[in-house]
């Protein structure tokens, strides 16, 4: 038989609609170089979920705070695909853990230790992504579509996301890369890409030329810059002027005013990101299913603190001029505890949002508010609590051994962390100011109701009450 006269019966697609049978007949990757060069497109989202994470809390721009967490999610969850893969066809060790090259190793650095946020969206969007979306669809090409096929869905996914992470980027590069910073990065630049080369690419396809290493900026290792940083939107950080947990609580307040604060709250939540990625950052030597879990917290965060936002807009309300998002809570946290001890304060936190005056109260009054939005937001927001209780339970409790001394700690940690409404005020870094009266009177104005004056008046801060309204201690 001739192989072209070969035909399925019926005339169906054969091998399950995967591809032809011309197509299934070549030779693709052996075992061996399939392993080598998925190992290395695990490099690289491997170390691009670290350097997302690690340049997220001081990175000023909201906008890009989202898309690092983001991104950093994308990164981590492909990484972890990848490593099943290979360990499907290998036997252990798989070698995951270990630089699969000098070169490439030295390119991520650089993208780590870029001294500007434009640098690194340049060398992040315009250098690594596009030359693993290349290696990603080098590997679909070159693979034999039957044989290899579990890989190759692996990329066919990878790709979606990749392509949407290029597109964030292309867009990012576009509106803050000015043509006289592209050519002053050129000598970068260039450096990168003799790094690409010298490691036969990003997924080793071509010769790799060994020799000395040259570094430009990552000389030395930058140091995790723990401190949170604000674009000019958020003009009064260390503002602690309004008490939002203490007038959702307030059964005298209706519910319809109550879903500004949960707007309010649930923007502030950019806050945890900010101090997630610390947490992720300063923590070594965790199975890769934490740095998966822990990411994926993290950007469930972040969309909450999106969810505030669109929240905002929705109502009509302009946040930029008319609330103050502080950072208070993530500036102390990552300033005054070490990762173990932030990671318990978290999930006190947490754990306390769960019964029933926390999440399930603020979904009562999204929908008690008549405002369809802000129910459907507290519905999700609640939601997402299941998981990162578990993701709570899997890796901080199991890491403190026993339930009840995990929330103890948690517990005295958040005793401890000073957040000190005075000593900014005395500092002159916030008044304070009640920012409250002026953002509900613009939604009664966008709403056409007259102001309840009992509303209007509300004007308790965080002076002497905590956010889960146990009395502030000192950190004494
Ligand atoms: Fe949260
Ligand atoms: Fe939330
Ligand atoms: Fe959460």
């Amino acid at each position: 038989m001739e192989p072209n006269s070969y035909r399925p019966l019926h005339d169906l697609p054969p091998l399950a609609g995967i591809t032809s049978i011309d197509d299934a007949m070549r030779i693709g990757f052996s075992v061996e170089d399939c392993v080598a060069r998925l190992k290395r497109h695990h490099w690289a989202f491997r170390r691009l979920h670290g350097i997302f994470i690690q340049r997220l809390t001081a990175e000023p721009i909201y906008e890009l705070k989202m898309a690092f967490s983001l991104h950093a999610h994308y990164c981590a969850e492909h990484a972890a695909a990848w490593r099943r893969r290979v360990g499907e066809m290998r036997e252990p060790p798989l070698g995951l853990d270990a630089v699969p090259n000098a070169a490439l190793e030295v390119f991520f650095d650089e993208l780590l230790a870029a001294p500007e946020t434009d640098a690194l969206l340049f060398g992040v969007y315009e250098h690594a992504l596009p030359a693993l979306l290349e290696a990603l669809q080098r590997h679909m090409a070159a693979t034999n579509r039957l044989i290899d096929h579990p890989s190759f869905r692996l990329c066919r996914f990878a790709v979606i996301e990749v392509v949407e992470m290029l597109d964030f980027g292309a867009k990012a590069v576009a509106r803050l890369l000015p043509p006289p910073r592209r050519a002053a990065l050129g000598e970068w630049s260039a450096l990168l890409q003799d790094l690409l080369q010298r490691a036969g690419g990003l997924d080793g396809s071509a010769p790799v030329r060994d020799g000395p290493l040259r570094r430009l900026y990552s000389a030395q290792a930058p140091a995790l810059d723990k401190k949170p940083r604000r674009d000019e939107r958020f003009v009064d950080p260390f503002n602690m002027g309004v008490h939002a947990e203490a007038f959702l609580y307030d059964e005298k307040f209706p519910p319809a005013p109550k879903t500004l604060m949960l707007y309010y709250k649930r923007l502030r939540e950019i806050d945890v990101p900010e101090m997630m990625a610390t947490i992720i950052a300063e923590t070594r030597d965790k199975p890769w299913d934490y740095y998966v879990d822990m990411t994926r917290q993290l950007w469930d965060e972040a969309r909450h603190a999106m969810m505030g936002e669109v929240g905002f807009v929705r109502a009509g309300i302009d946040w930029r001029t008319l609330v103050r998002i502080n950072f208070t809570w993530s500036l102390a946290l990552n300033t005054q505890l070490n990762p173990l001890e932030r990671h318990a304060v978290l999930y006190f936190i947490e754990q306390g949002l769960m019964p029933k005056t926390g999440k399930r109260f603020e979904w009562e009054t999204g929908v008690a508010s008549g405002d369809e939005y802000a129910a459907m937001v507290q519905d999700y927001d609640w939601a997402d609590e299941v998981l990162h209780a578990r993701i709570g339970r899997d890796w901080y409790v199991k890491a403190i051994g026993d339930a009840r001394k995990a929330v103890e700690y948690g517990d005295a940690c958040w005793s401890r962390v000073l957040i000190d409404w005075q000593s900014y005020l005395a500092a002159g870094l916030t008044r304070h100011e009640n920012w409250w009266p002026a953002a509900y009177r613009e939604w009664c104005r966008v709403q056409g109701h007259t102001p309840d004056p009992a509303v209007l008046a509300y004007a308790t801060s965080y002076e002497q009450v905590r956010a889960d309204l146990k009395p502030l201690t000192s950190s004494g």
